[in-house]
């Protein structure tokens, strides 16, 4: 199956979709808090797709049973919302994706509530600039591992962490996971070309320790097998046809981080 060539048109729709997902992460950033339960933010998102007439993409996607993903500590993905209040110093992982017309955005964000280790902090830190190197990596005309690799070289500059190596970045369109899979390590120069229309989950899942991962008996709760603390940053892309990237889950389209790294935004999505 070939990877899914978006036209302009389209990428304004899943843009609709991106500024979804990034308002209700930015709500539910701004609610975690001491005593608060991840179940509280889930609530949170589902008033705002009722509020937006968004369809969420993780309800009941294989049978998930919430809207977000609520990871906490060693949980470094997939957690699914619970009552137990986050505790000072809980490192929290939120994940969500929406459907706008028809089209998927995805995104994820990692905060600590209260008092921060600064440990966790270089881990978050390393997590979501790693994303962004990623992003920053991709060309038209380049190869789908360039991203790949400039997230993995980025997470070694900054120290010891763990990658999962089960889970990665994605294909993103009309489905929430398409072709191809993204690796967050490898070579670079490998797998697809990257060409203007397609549009990418890159989502790197990084841990304090080990990189082996279990999953609970719950079915999807993915935690680090040395219980190490883990991170999770994904936003949604695209690459347009002027060759510049846009990243659809961004308020601001990804100028400001991507400038930092001597990327120009797109126009054509503004
Ligand atoms: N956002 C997650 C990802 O990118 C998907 C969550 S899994 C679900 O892989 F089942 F909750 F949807
Ligand atoms: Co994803």
């Amino acid at each position: 199956m070939a990877i899914q060539i978006k036209s302009i048109e389209q990428l304004k729709s899943m843009r609709k979709a991106g500024l979804v997902v990034a308002h209700a992460l930015g709500l539910m950033k701004d609610a975690i808090a001491v005593g608060v339960t991840t179940r509280q933010l889930d609530a949170i998102a589902v008033a705002y797709l009722n509020e937006t007439g968004a369809t969420p993409s993780f309800l009941n996607y294989h049978g998930y049973p919430a809207v977000i993903c609520a990871s906490i500590n060693h949980q470094i993905v997939h957690g699914i919302p619970n009552d137990r209040p986050i505790k000072d110093g809980d490192l929290v992982s939120i994940d969500f994706g929406a459907i706008v017309e028809g089209w998927h955005g995805d995104s994820a964000i990692s905060v600590v509530a209260g008092n921060v280790d600064p440990h966790d902090q270089h881990l978050m830190d390393t997590c979501e600039e790693s994303m962004w190197a990623g992003i920053a990596a991709a060309k038209v005309g380049g190869h789908l591992t360039d991203m790949s690799f400039a997230i993995e070289s980025y997470i070694n500059s900054q120290g010891k962490y763990g990658i999962l190596r089960e889970y990665g970045g994605h294909g993103i369109g009309t489905e929430m996971h398409m072709e191809p899979h993204i690796l967050n390590y490898g070579k670079a120069g490998l797998g697809p070309t990257l060409k203007a229309g397609m549009s990418f989950a890159i989502e790197p899942m990084i841990t304090r320790g080990g990189e082996r991962m279990v999953v609970l008996d719950d079915e999807w709760t993915v935690v680090s097998a040395d219980k190490s603390r883990g991170a999770h940053f994904e936003h949604t892309f695209a690459l347009l046809p002027d060759g510049k990237p846009f990243v659809l889950t961004a308020i601001d389209g990804g100028k400001e981080r991507l400038g930092a790294l001597g990327i120009e935004i797109s126009p054509l999505l503004s």
